[in-house]
């Protein structure tokens, strides 16, 4: 095992980790573990917390706003960046993540809609952008943040 790793090209420069998830709140758990356990395998540990909750506003977003399976996918755009893409079924891409420049936050005494709130505050980078049938006949959107570690 260890000469398969020793023999491994090195890939820190360029990678992506993909996990499809089923419609069970459970899987926040574990798209948070796999957030952490990427981060910190590649040398991103400072920015793990942040990447984490913000993954699971989108993931519980996802299954919350959608009712069939969604996926989380991690990769680095760049050096010692990450990319957290979250997919669902639902084609209606929210407001601030489909271009609005200014959108309102929620009212002081709501107690719901900072999600997206957080996502915008904390990540370098964040947006969304519809996915047609013709890719692999998936539909629905993708909502993805980024962050500099
Ligand atoms: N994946 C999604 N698909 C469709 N609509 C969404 C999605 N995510 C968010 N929305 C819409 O955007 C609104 C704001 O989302 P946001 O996560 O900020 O707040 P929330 O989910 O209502 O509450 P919370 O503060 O618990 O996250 C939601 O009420 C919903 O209408
Ligand atoms: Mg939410």
């Amino acid at each position: 095992m260890d000469n398969v790793a020793a023999n491994t090209p090195c890939s820190d420069d360029f990678w992506t980790y993909t996990l499809a998830l089923p419609h069970d709140g459970r899987a926040v758990r574990i798209a948070r573990a796999m957030t952490r356990t990427v981060l910190h395998t590649y040398g991103m540990p400072q920015v793990s917390d942040v990447a984490e909750l913000l993954a699971s506003e989108l993931v519980t977003n996802a299954l919350r706003y959608s009712d069939g399976p969604s996926w989380i996918r991690l990769s680095n755009p760049r050096t010692k960046h990450v990319r957290v893409g979250v997919w669902d079924s639902n084609p209606t891409i929210p407001a601030p993540f489909r271009g609005a420049l200014h959108p309102p936050g929620p009212p002081e005494c709501a107690e719901r809609g900072r999600g997206l709130l957080l996502v915008r505050e904390c990540a370098d980078r964040w947006g969304g952008y519809a996915l047609g049938e013709e890719v692999f006949g998936m539909c629905g959107k993708l909502l993805w943040f980024e962050l500099a570690a």
